[in-house]
């Protein structure tokens, strides 16, 4: 964890802004409990909830805290552990300490949370929207007929989403691993191997070094399904390989990183061309990205790249603006510029997207693409955002809009038939914006242009 100081000072904060906006009574923290997979001692990976990592930074479950908005007084929740404990985990280092370490003055066992949320529920009990189903019961059962708060979750949202300095620092550091975590990757693609056996030595990268995956590792020929999770094709010569994958530090925060691949070593010329579209579009959006933009029109400016490229291949035909209002380019990306990242590589979404990506002003839009952007706001120096065009050819999707006359005047539907069998490209950077700009995380770039890739893949 960070230094204590560093959660001192975020929880102070925290309660200074709900003290301004009028809140009352005491906010409520319940971490994250170990989830058995199957039974009882045979747990998924233990991973702390995010929001309660940001304010106490203590990684172990069965943990609580009450933040006493009024009074300031903080307390947390949790159980030492017994001889039958020890017996299979060794000593631990007592709650005492724990608190200590996290800068909080007053501890009690975990049973005890009860009685002090019933006795506040008359002053107001804020909790965050929970992510876990366990915590979901917890909060039923600690504030009956309770409902998370707009003004805590606002709050929080507000100080996660302009990353400090530490923060920054872990994020690049998630970023080398991302990085050589890619650079595994493609090093090992092999015509004849199963997609599998890469996605064991990348993923060995982070586990090693760090926490592991920062989400599930999308390593596919079949680039056309956005998140496609399965591993089980041979390599075959020709096709496209998407690398959609980001490691976690050991302090929890992610990376996430997309770049695609030759099988065979050197693009074909179709390949090449639809790649390169892609290209100019993840390099315009790093251009334009700085405060003041809002990662909307950053998202539009790529789309009417987007168009102009694939209007150049005879995919498309009309004027660029009247095809970017209309939304044509979500049937080539059907997904949003990017997304914030964080302690979560989709960061705080389970707080409520639109809340975590929109501004006030804006209204999330519903065409296909647009309305999956995650991340619409005015950019602000501490952002940490993902760049992440992609160019996919759906054949469901493609007739779906032929069939229904969606596009119809603009996408030569006929020419997109050739196409039924390219897959997809993605291409994807970590970026921070800055006070004058933006900056690309990590210590090196990888290689993405299409000759530094063939050239990078030949070495
Ligand atoms: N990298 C996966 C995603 O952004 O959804
Ligand atoms: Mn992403």
């Amino acid at each position: 964890m960070f230094e204590k100081s560093v959660y001192v000072r975020r929880r102070a904060g925290l309660l200074e802004r709900l003290r301004k906006s009028g809140a009352r009574g005491i906010v409520l923290f319940v971490g994250n409990v170990e989830a058995p997979a199957q039974y009882k001692d045979n747990c998924y990976k233990w991973r702390q909830d995010s929001s309660w990592l940001y304010f106490f930074g203590l990684d172990d479950p069965r943990y609580a805290a009450v933040l006493d908005i009024d009074s300031g007084e903080e307390t947390l929740f949790a159980d030492d552990v017994e001889i039958g404990d020890i017996i299979w985990m060794g000593p631990q280092p007592s709650v005492r300490s724990k608190a200590e370490r996290a800068g909080i003055a007053e501890s009690a066992p975990y049973g005890a949370l009860d009685a002090v949320v019933a006795a506040a529920v008359g002053r107001g009990v804020h909790f965050l929207p929970p992510s876990r189903y366990y915590n979901t019961m917890k909060l039923r059962e600690l504030v009956p007929g309770g409902t998370p708060s707009e003004v805590l979750t606002k709050a929080v949202i507000d100080m996660r989403l302009i990353k400090e300095d530490v923060e920054i620092a872990a994020i690049d550091e998630a970023c080398a691993l991302g990085y050589e975590m890619h650079s595994v990757a493609r090093d090992s693609i092999r015509l004849g191997i199963v997609e599998q056996e890469i996605v064991g030595k990348m993923e060995g990268v982070t586990l090693s070094k760090g926490w592991g995956v920062s989400f599930p590792t999308i390593l596919t020929q079949h680039g056309e399904t956005l998140h496609n999770h399965l591993h089980d094709k041979v390599i075959e010569p020709g096709r496209l390989m998407v690398i959609d994958a980001g490691a976690e530090s050991n302090l929890h925060y992610a990376s996430d990183f997309t770049r695609t691949y030759p099988t065979s070593g050197r693009f074909t010329t179709r390949q090449r061309e639809v790649y390169q579209i892609v290209c100019d579009c993840n390099e315009l959006a790093f251009s334009l990205t700085r405060p003041g933009i809002t990662y909307r029109e950053v998202h539009l400016a790529t789309a009417r790249k987007m168009l102009e490229g694939l209007s150049a291949l005879g995919l498309v035909h009309g004027d660029l603006d009247e095809m970017v209002a209309l939304g044509i380019a979500g049937l080539f990306q059907p997904h949003g510029l990017g997304h914030n990242m964080g302690l979560d590589v989709h960061d705080m979404e389970d707080l409520g997207e639109d809340w975590v990506g929109y501004d006030p002003d804006q209204q999330r839009a519903r065409q296909l693409g647009l309305g999956s952007l995650r991340m619409a706001r005015r950019l602000r120096p501490g952002h940490v955002v993902t760049d992440e065009p992609g160019i996919y050819f759906i054949p469901a999707l493609i007739e779906q809009w032929k069939a229904d006359g969606t596009g119809r005047g603009f996408v030569d539907f006929d020419r997109l038939t050739t196409y039924y069998d390219f897959g997809g490209i993605r291409l994807e950077d970590d970026v921070l914006v800055t006070p004058d700009g933006a900056r690309r995380l990590g210590p090196h770039r990888l290689p993405i242009q299409p000759d530094d890739v063939e050239a990078a893949m030949a070495r």
